[in-house]
């Protein structure tokens, strides 16, 4: 399996999911009166906002849609640049064009995510917001994230599709912004195959967010409101099935992360002092998912070696995951040929993209080899690096190394650490 939620499939998924199958109310809404109503998306969440330690929470269909929402919640739209990692999935950036806003890429650092220095030298009087990415299940580091965005009255997006369930100092990732946005495909830290959610704790982003992902409804829905919807929606509605596999999964989301970490750190503690390597940055050593360990050479070529006798890639090789690999963006290959946002005649700046404008980052994933904890992608594209029991490690570490080592066989990759 590809993420470590979905390895825990099991009886408990079963039963929520038979739940809902035997009422045969497969639908969001539902009145409490109606004893086939089993409100498994309203249950979950009011479950995950208590998780988050956040007032709302709104569940959609995807961590894209998840974006897409929380962007139009915030009114981002014609006119508006946002700054993005130039190291994320692409949904980041896709979300921030479909909102008609021009995305601005920015450099990481050596934690793999947003770096904050960076983020202050690209904003102009048309940004309006940040969206950090805690990527690979590392949170970002927050606190001057928020303090630039305080100093300059940006607003903050946080993309956790990556890192359900991390913290970042004592907060739960994707309630420190003004919005926070989670994924739950298949390759996350919980699971149902596809879904996603918004998180947030401000009453009117969150109305906003439930009326853009449902044609302009209210949260309370149980007709239609004619005449009182805010704007047009759209449908990014989740199903009952996708909300009571994910109310199983949220109970094991602790215990993952535990299992998680146990095993990156036996693993971390065996090469510690095996190389000329450190690891990447860990801006909340206790609060990242471990997910993956990411080891960063000191020189491009050594990195290049050591990859070569692994049989997997440096991280800028890796897959989509790189600006350098995302075609649709370096083009601005919109649908359509007017290539709106880019051409809006709201948008006062000009953006281009090209390969290799981001030195920094291009020289950190040439460095950097993820090792993988509990997330493979087992050729997808996505690029997850390679994997702790893999065999591959047998000519660059020793045998105790991988057995100490053993996660479960199915867990193969090769870019998330
Ligand atoms: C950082 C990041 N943002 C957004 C998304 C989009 O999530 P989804 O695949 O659920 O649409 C992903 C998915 O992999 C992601 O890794």
């Amino acid at each position: 399996m590809p993420g470590p939620g979905a390895e825990f499939i099991g009886e408990e998924e079963k039963k929520e999911v038979l739940e809902v199958l035997e009422s045969g109310n497969l639908f969001r809404y539902g009145s409490p009166d109606d004893p086939t109503f089993k409100a498994k998306v309203w249950t979950l969440e009011k479950r995950f906002a208590e998780y988050l330690g956040v007032k709302y929470c709104l569940a959609v269909n995807s961590g894209t849609s998840a974006l897409l929402t929380a962007l139009s919640a915030l009114g981002i739209g014609p006119g508006d640049e946002v700054i993005v990692p130039g190291y994320t999935f692409i949904a980041s950036i896709s979300s921030i064009v479909y909102a008609r806003a021009v995305p601005v890429l920015c450099e990481i650092d050596d934690s793999l995510t947003a770096d904050p220095k960076d983020i202050e030298s690209k904003i102009t009087k048309r940004t309006r917001a940040i969206m950090p990415v805690h990527m690979l299940g590392n949170p970002c580091d927050m606190n001057p994230i928020m303090e630039i965005a305080k100093k300059h009255k940006l607003l903050v997006i946080e993309d956790a599709a990556q890192a359900g369930g991390a913290s970042y100092h004592g907060r739960k990732v994707g309630s420190i912004g003004n919005i926070g946005i989670f994924s739950f495909n298949v390759f996350k830290t919980i699971s149902a195959g596809d879904g996603g959610a918004i998180a947030t704790n401000d009453q009117d982003l969150y109305a906003r967010a439930f009326a853009f992902h449902d044609q302009g409804h209210s949260p309370l829905r149980q007709g239609v409101e004619v005449g009182k919807r805010p704007f047009i929606g759209l449908d990014f509605r989740m199903t009952e099935l996708t909300a009571a596999v994910l109310l199983a999964q949220l109970k094991k989301m602790d215990n993952i992360i535990k299992m998680l970490r146990e095993k990156k750190a036996r693993f971390k503690k065996k090469i510690t002092g095996s190389g000329d390597f450190s690891f990447r940055k860990l801006n909340d050593p206790q609060g990242e998912c471990a997910t993956l360990l990411t080891v960063i050479f000191n020189n491009k070529e050594k990195a290049r070696s050591v990859a070569e006798r692994l049989k997997t890639t440096t991280v800028d090789h890796s897959g989509w995951h790189v600006y350098n690999n995302m075609e649709q963006i370096l083009n601005q290959l919109t649908v359509t040929p007017e290539k709106c946002p880019f051409t809006c005649a709201y948008y006062k700046g000009k953006q281009a993209y090209r390969k290799s404008m981001l030195p920094q980052t291009d020289d950190i994933l040439a460095r950097s080899i993820n090792i993988s904890i509990g997330v493979s992608d087992r050729g997808l594209g996505a690029g997850f690096g390679i994997t702790a029991t893999s065999d591959n490690f047998r000519p660059f570490f020793c045998d105790s190394l991988i057995r100490s080592a053993t996660v479960p066989a199915s867990w193969v990759s090769s870019s998330q650490g």
